[in-house]
C-alpha cells in the first residue's frame, strides 16, 4: 500500500527520514465470509452468491482475535465476499473494538442503508472503504448488477452524513480506465475523505480476466493524474488521502515525478521512499480466509500457510519453514528478472509476487505489470532485453 498523500506533503512540510519501517505484527486483512450478493469480474475470492461451508464461527473469531491482540497485530480489516452480509458483524467489530484495535470495514456498499447505518456508526469502524469502480452502468457492468452503482453512492453517502471516515476503492482494468477523471470529481464533489487506487491483481477471477489488465502505457496515464490531481491538493492546503495498491512500482513512478518537478527534494523523497519500503506481503500485512487459512496477503488465497483451527495465527505467520514465506521476508527478497536487478529494488522491494507466479509459476519471477522502462529501472545498455512500455 502506497499512501500517496504523505510523500507529496513530504514536499511541503518535510519530516526526518528514518529507519525501515518494522511495525510489531501485520494488519490483518479477514474476509469473514466469502458469500457476496455481488459477482464483479475481477474478484479475487471467488465470491457469488451462496453460502461457502466451513466458515468460521464467532467463539472462533474470538479466539483468533486473542491471539493477534497477544501477536500486536495493530489493524483488523473486515473484509469478505460481503462482510454484512454475516449476522454477527458488529459482534466482532465491537469486540474488535474492545480489545483495542484499529478496524476498518471493506464492502462493495450496496447493503449500507437507513436500516443498519445506526449499527455500523455505533460499531465505530476507524475506516469504511466502499468499492467504487467507474460511474453509473460502468460500475453496474464491472460489479455484474444493475442498480449497484446507486446503491453504493447511498451507502457511501450514509457514511458521510454519520461522520464515518469513509473511502472510494477503484480498481483499474480496461473496462473503467477512462472514468478515472470522473471517479476523482466524484470524491471531490461528494467530500470523501479517500481514495484507494488499485492496479489488478492476478488473483482469482481476476486472474481469469487478466487479459482486461491496463495496458503499461495506460497504467503510467492513470498514475500521472493521480499524482496530478492529489499534488494540486495537497498545494491548495485540502488533501484527500490517495492511496494505491497492488502496484509498488509506484513508489519509483512518484519518485521520476519529482525527480522532474523538484529535483532539489528527490534525495529527501528517495529516503523516506525506502524507509516506507514498499510490498509488504507476508510481513506487514497478512490475510486470514473464510474458513480460518492464513495466506501471505489477501491476493494469495491459492497459497495456504496453515490454519487458526490447528495453530495460532502467531505461530503460522513466525514459521520460516515455508521458503515462499522465507523469501517475503528476506531482505532482499531472492527475485531474478528485471525485479532482481532494479535500481529501484530497495523501494518497491520486488512488487506483488502474485502476478510473476500466476503467469509464470516461479514465484521469484519478475512482476509482468512493472510499467517502468528498462531505462527507468537502470537496465538500459546492460545487453539485458528492453520491454517496450506500452
Ligand atoms: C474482495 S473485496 C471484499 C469487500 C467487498 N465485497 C468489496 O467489494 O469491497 C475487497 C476489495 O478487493 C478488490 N479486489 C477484488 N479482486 C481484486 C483483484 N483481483 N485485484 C485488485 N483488487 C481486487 C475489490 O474491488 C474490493 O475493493
Ligand atoms: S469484489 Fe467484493 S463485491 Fe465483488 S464479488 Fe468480490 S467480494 Fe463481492
Ligand atoms: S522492476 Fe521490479 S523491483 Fe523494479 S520497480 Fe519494477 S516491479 Fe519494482
Amino acid at each position: 500500500m502506497f499512501r500517496m498523500t504523505q510523500f507529496l506533503q513530504e514536499l511541503i512540510t518535510p519530516t526526518p527520514v528514518g529507519p525501515r519501517r518494522n511495525p510489531p505484527g501485520p494488519v490483518v486483512i479477514w474476509n469473514l465470509i466469502r458469500r457476496c450478493n455481488l459477482t464483479c469480474k475481477h474478484c479475487y475470492s471467488i465470491s457469488a452468491d451462496i453460502d461457502f461451508p466451513n466458515e468460521l464461527t464467532t467463539p472462533e473469531i474470538f479466539t483468533v482475535m486473542d491471539d493477534l491482540k497477544q501477536f500486536r497485530v495493530p489493524a483488523l480489516i473486515l473484509s469478505g465476499g460481503e462482510p454484512l452480509l454475516r449476522p454477527d458483524i458488529f459482534d466482532i467489530a465491537a469486540r474488535a473494538k474492545a480489545l483495542g484495535f484499529y478496524i476498518g470495514l471493506s464492502s462493495n456498499g450496496t447493503l449500507i442503508d437507513e436500516s443498519n447505518i445506526d449499527a455500523i456508526a455505533a460499531a465505530g469502524f476507524d475506516y469504511v472503504g466502499v468499492s467504487l469502480d467507474g460511474i453509473g452502468a460502468t460500475h453496474d457492468k464491472f460489479r455484474r448488477k444493475e442498480g449497484a452503482f446507486d446503491a453504493s453512492m447511498r451507502g457511501i453517502r450514509l457514511c458521510h452524513e454519520r461522520g464515518i471516515k469513509v473511502g472510494l476503492r477503484f480498481t483499474m482494468t480496461q473496462d473503467n480506465n477512462r472514468e478515472l477523471p470522473q471517479m476523482l470529481d466524484l470524491l471531490e464533489r461528494e467530500d470523501v475523505d479517500k481514495f484507494y487506487f488499485s492496479h489488478l491483481n492476478y488473483a482469482g477471477r481476476g486472474h481469469r480476466n487478466r487479459k482486461h489488465d491496463t495496458v503499461h502505457r495506460q497504467t503510467r496515464e492513470a498514475m500521472d493524474l493521480l499524482i496530478e490531481r492529489c499534488w494540486e491538493m495537497v498545494q491548495r492546503g485540502t488533501p484527500k488521502e490517495f492511496v494505491t495498491g497492488n502496484n509498488d512500482a509506484d513508489g519509483p513512478y512518484l519518485l521520476q515525478w519529482v525527480e522532474r518537478h523538484f529535483p532539489d527534494k528527490a534525495e529527501h523523497i528517495r529516503g523516506k521512499l525506502v524507509q516506507w519500503g514498499g510490498n509488504a506481503s507476508g510481513v506487514n500485512i497478512s490475510n486470514i480466509d473464510n474458513t480460518g487459512t492464513v495466506h501471505p496477503d489477501t491476493m494469495w488465497w491459492h497459497y495456504p500457510l496453515g490454519n487458526v483451527r490447528q495453530r495460532p495465527f502467531s505461530e503460522i505467520w513466525k514459521d520460516v519453514s515455508d521458503p515462499v514465506m522465507a523469501g517475503l521476508k528476506q531482505h532482499p527478497r531472492p527475485v531474478t528478472g528485471r525485479c532482481g536487478s532494479c535500481q529501484h529494488l530497495a523501494i518497491c522491494n520486488c512488487n506483488t509476487r502474485v502476478r510473476a507466479m500466476q503467469t509464470t509459476g516461479d514465484v521469484w519471477a519478475e512482476d509482468p505489470a512493472c510499467y517502468l522502462s528498462d531505462e527507468e529501472i537502470g537496465l538500459a545498455g546492460q545487453g539485458i532485453q528492453v520491454v517496450e512500455v506500452a
